[in-house]
């Protein structure tokens, strides 16, 4: 089939043949109209004036007079049978700059001059984006673009493409101590949709579940969805407080926790907490979801296991994303769910959005089994010690009299606590009016008497900007 031409559709010009109006004028108008505010771009193809009179019903005549018209002031260029176009610069001095600021987009984004204008320095869960080695990535996605067969434009398994997760098992098996086979991976869109088929898959109206208070709000929001009890659980130095969870008079059905780098804190649940907690889901026969998102970096001490691969009794749902040690909007995650459980959730899953796009599936699984993932890691990681401590140094030199840092041994963001009585989500909206940008602590608290601080990433910013930013916060 012959792929369609701009030209061949129609622009929408308002026509109206009984307004009085010569109808010359009101193609004229019209068009010029599309091209000033920028509807019709440089370059665009207009119909040809035989199918523009046949669209409106009208003779060939004034369709040719609009055009003329058009031609005679600069707005279009073309000769006779080789088509009519929108040209590239345009007479009216007062349509630059509507037409230069949409014109900007056809430049391709480039994330080290962009992102931090869009979204500040410090932004939370963002990445080096700057780092991440777009050539290699581009060859794997045109590789693939390029041979995309009919079997892979169809609907996909919606557990995923089963090569993606073999490799995601082989790389959990070894790097994170989870113990999995690639029939327990369930590939989802990021791990907000896996949090949302936990909550769907685990908890029926009514029932309770323990969530780490402070904990990541989106997690919060994905629990609550069905409408199950929410029982905020305090912190202490270990991790979450099992007595705590024990107390709870209500008993819980599971519980939801991010030991390897509890968020928004930092901490690290240490061995002997995690061993209780096991324990308390085993004997309750309750689940624990283990939220894994950031865990891949770790700068002074030795790296951590997962929960998952202490489990003896199968009570662990284990949740990854690529999100950070890839990019967000990729929107890819994973699931380790025990056997039993994994058609319950595969059904979930495929209610929600049936499966994840195939393509970025078959690149990502290239990007893994090519070993692009792990060099990209490794190298990530001196990225992220060196902006890490650039960001420490920053925040002491600066910003050291208001700012104490918490945990700052893990991951691309830390939480810093503000002196008290400060309320930390006005000094987040000032600091968003200077372009800083910051998630204020107290939202993650369920309980009233949360810390006053500031959520910070590191990862998305390079260490000039992270100095400059530091500065700049102070005034
Ligand atoms: C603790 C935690 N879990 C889950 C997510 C969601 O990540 P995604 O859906 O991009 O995988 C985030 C994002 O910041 C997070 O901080």
């Amino acid at each position: 089939m012959k792929r369609p031409l701009a030209s061949e559709i129609p622009t929408l010009i308002p026509f109206e043949p009984n307004s009085g109006i010569p109808f010359y004028k009101q193609i004229y108008n019209g068009y010029r109209t599309a091209i000033l505010s920028g509807q019709l771009r440089p370059g665009q193809r207009l119909p040809s004036t035989r199918t523009l009179a046949v669209e409106l019903g009208i003779s060939r005549l004034p369709v040719v007079n609009a055009f003329e018209q058009l031609l005679h002031e600069g707005y279009v260029e073309g000769k006779s049978g080789a088509g009519t176009y929108v040209k590239d610069t345009i007479p009216d001095e007062f349509a630059r700059p509507v037409l230069e600021r949409r014109l900007e987009f056809k430049k391709p984004l480039e994330p080290a001059d962009t992102l931090e204008e869009i979204v500040g320095p410090f932004r939370v869960s963002l990445p080096a984006l700057d780092q991440f080695p777009n050539k290699i990535w581009s060859r794997l996605v045109s590789r693939h673009a390029k041979n995309l067969s009919v079997e892979l434009m169809t609907y996909g398994d919606p557990s995923g493409y089963l090569p993606l997760r073999e490799a995601i098992a082989q790389y959990l098996n070894t790097s994170r101590a989870v113990r999995c086979e690639a029939n327990q991976i369930l590939i989802v869109s990021g791990s907000q949709m896996a949090l949302h088929i936990c909550a769907r898959a685990l908890l029926k109206p009514g029932d309770a579940v323990c969530i780490e208070d402070p904990a990541y709000p989106g997690a919060r929001d994905a629990l609550r969805s069905t409408s199950a009890t929410l029982l905020p659980i305090p912190l202490d130095e270990q991790g979450i407080d099992i007595n705590r969870i024990a107390l709870q008079k209500k008993g819980a059905r599971a519980v939801y926790v991010t030991p390897s780098h509890q968020y928004p804190l930092g901490l690290t649940m240490t061995a002997s907490r995690r061993l209780e907690l096991l324990d308390w889901a085993r004997r309750n026969k309750s689940w624990i979801i283990e939220d894994d998102y950031d865990s891949e970096y770790r700068y002074t001490s030795r790296p951590v296991g997962s929960l998952q691969g202490m489990d003896t009794a199968s009570r662990v749902i284990y949740i990854g994303t690529f999100s950070r040690v890839v990019f967000p909007s990729l929107r890819l995650g994973y699931l380790v769910v025990p056997i039993e459980l994994f058609n319950e959730f595969r059904s979930l899953r495929e209610t929600l959005d049936i499966f994840s796009p195939t393509l970025y599936q078959l690149v990502l699984t290239d990007f893994l089994q090519e070993g692009h993932f792990s060099r990209h890691l490794r190298r990530m990681r001196v990225t992220y010690l060196d902006r890490r401590n650039a960001f420490l140094k920053a925040l002491s030199d600066h910003l050291g009299k208001y700012l104490t840092p918490y945990n700052t041994d893990a991951g691309l963001h830390l939480s810093a606590f503000l002196p008290v009585g400060i309320d930390d989500r006005e000094i987040v909206r000032k600091a968003a009016e200077h372009g800083v940008s910051a998630t204020a602590l107290s939202t993650c608290y369920a309980r009233k008497h949360s810390r006053s601080g500031l959520i910070l990433g590191f990862g998305g910013a390079n260490e000039r900007r992270i100095r400059a930013a530091a500065q700049h916060s102070v005034k």
